[in-house]
């Protein structure tokens, strides 16, 4: 019997929109400081709307919470089980040909150093469930070991970046735009760095919702109809999150509907909804290009992953504010944009299989770097 070469990496963000898994073979060299892999394929499963309404309850404070988190846990658990157990059945797949799956979990709550006495972060969707139900060794529970090192626990997608995406020739920057958004920032020569920039599709996610009961505003759309409310944007900038200095992380319960419509309340007139939509695109398109003005260096190539990527209003605006860069999406370094983070999370399975560690000092603030997770054997 051959050994296994696989992982599969499970992605649940923010957004609630879908659960992503992929297989992928890695190839890494000595060091394992430069990374090769071939995705040999990837799946998706839109999360139901009643079970979206769940996670989205349970990340805001809210009502009789330990029975609603207890459940949610396994429902999800069962969920991301199938959804490997299809990604495997579809391509004639045996548990034993993967070595490990690395689950991010469902964030219900994330409350990093700095916000809180005691901080921690919350990920569901029971590993046992999925190791149980597949048969394969699991990972999950990634960033609880950074945040006991004093990190932010977040991101950890910038590690995976440096494997996969540094240059020894040319400056890069990667965004991650997903419900929320982060930067990695890898110069040719020195050391990768990252942080949140704070809401990526979130907030324009959660407005079209309650004005459209869309899930999300194709290619932008509905911004682009809009015009941007700059009273509004400047207030929006405002919040502490955007000047505050990294290590830096955020979620839900920072950037929520309810902060929004208090905001809105302050203007002395109320604007038009399609209006606000505009502003809220110019907001990610602002602290993206604020961070990136900020902390790297021009010229830079920037390459856009997460499902921000295919809001084409949003990447048109990019461009424009960062007119000396060329913006792209990841497809352009080889892999498809709304991939990255499952792959991304195979990788940091990979790397506690083999006693690596997966945290960046420089991206969380943790005291050391540290091997990530808790392992559910199969
Ligand atoms: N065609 C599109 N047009 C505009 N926005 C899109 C499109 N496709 C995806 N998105 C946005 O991407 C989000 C999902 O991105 P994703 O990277 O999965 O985030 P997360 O990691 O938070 O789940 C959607 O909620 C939506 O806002
Ligand atoms: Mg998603």
């Amino acid at each position: 019997m051959s050994l296994p070469t696989y992982y599969v990496g499970l992605m649940s963000g923010t957004s609630a929109d879908a659960v992503d898994v992929v297989a992928v073979e890695f190839f890494s060299d000595k060091l394992n400081l430069t990374e090769k892999l071939t995705l040999i394929d990837s799946h998706s499963v839109p999360l139901p709307h009643q079970l979206r309404q769940k996670i989205h309850s349970l990340a805001t404070p809210n009502q009789n919470e330990i029975d609603c988190l207890g459940e949610l846990d396994q429902e999800l658990g069962e969920l991301f089980a199938s959804t490997i157990n299809e990604l495997i059945s579809k391509n004639n797949l045996l548990p034993t040909d993967i070595v490990a799956i690395g689950s991010h979990g469902q964030t219900i709550r994330h409350r990093p150093p700095g916000s809180i006495q005691y901080p921690f972060t919350v990920q569901i969707g029971d590993p046992n469930i999925i190791a149980e139900r597949t048969g394969i060794t699991t990972v999950a529970d990634f960033r609880r070991r950074d945040m006991a090192a004093g990190g932010q626990g977040a991101p950890l997608v910038p590690a995976f970046h440096r494997a996969l995406f540094h240059s020894v020739d040319v400056d890069r920057v990667i965004i991650n735009i997903g419900g929320m958004a982060n930067i990695t920032w890898l110069p040719a020569t020195g050391n990768a760095t990252g942080f949140d920039t704070g809401p990526g599709n979130v907030l324009m996610d959660a407005w079209i919702l309650k004005n459209q009961n869309k899930p999300y505003d194709p290619n932008g759309d509905w911004a682009a109809s809009g015009q941007v409310q700059h009273v509004l944007l400047q207030q929006l900038l405002q919040h502490p999150f955007f000047i505050q200095l990294p290590p830096k992380s955020t979620g839900r319960e920072t950037f929520n509907v309810d902060w929004l419509e208090a905001e809105i309340a302050q203007l002395t007139a109320t604007p038009n909804s399609k209006d606000v939509q505009a502003t809220l695109l110019a907001l990610t398109v602002t602290t993206i290009k604020n961070c990136i003005d900020a902390f790297t260096q021009r010229h830079a190539e920037i390459f856009i992953c997460g499902g921000g990527a295919y809001n084409l209003r949003l990447m048109h605006e990019l461009q424009q504010q960062l007119p000396n860069s060329k913006i792209t999406s990841t497809a352009d370094l080889g892999i498809a944009p709304e991939w990255i983070e499952a792959i991304a999370f195979a990788w940091l399975a990979k790397q506690t299989m083999n006693r690596h560690s997966g945290n960046l000092c420089a991206v969380t603030g943790a005291r050391k770097e540290v091997i990530l997770g808790g392992v559910y054997f199969a």
